[in-house]
């Protein structure tokens, strides 16, 4: 299960604010995905979508609520880098990011974005 702290929940709801007054989608998945990282093999990946029918469906990724208006959608090959994760929200790094906690990971970079798991 993956937990968001209070400021990374604002933060998103942000971006679905700034994405609702381009499109008047009001039901939004945020995906998060392991990919391939810079200074460390892995990092995570946040990207915001418009909620579709099938992304609800059965066999559809994981998926909780953030809001009642923004999912959590875990794509099943992340799934198991996203265990007890913690995403929060820092305006310490320049502009402001997201910092992933992984108590799994062996090496995290000073901005809290990429990891080694091994
Ligand atoms: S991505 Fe590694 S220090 Fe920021």
């Amino acid at each position: 299960m993956v937990k968001f702290s209070a400021a990374a929940i604002a933060e998103l709801q942000r971006w679905r604010r700034a994405q609702e007054q381009a499109d008047s989608t009001t039901h939004w998945t945020v995906t998060l995905s392991k990919v391939s990282g810079s200074c460390h093999k892995w990092a995570y990946d946040l990207q915001l979508s418009p909620s579709l029918e099938d992304a609800i469906a059965p066999d559809a990724p994981k998926t909780d609520p953030l809001d009642q208006n923004l999912q959590l959608s875990v794509p099943e090959h992340s799934q198991p880098w996203c265990r007890e994760l913690t995403v929060d929200y820092s305006e310490d790094l320049i502009g402001g990011g997201f910092r992933f906690v992984n108590p799994h990971a062996v090496k995290t970079c000073s901005c809290g974005v990429c990891f080694d798991l091994d």
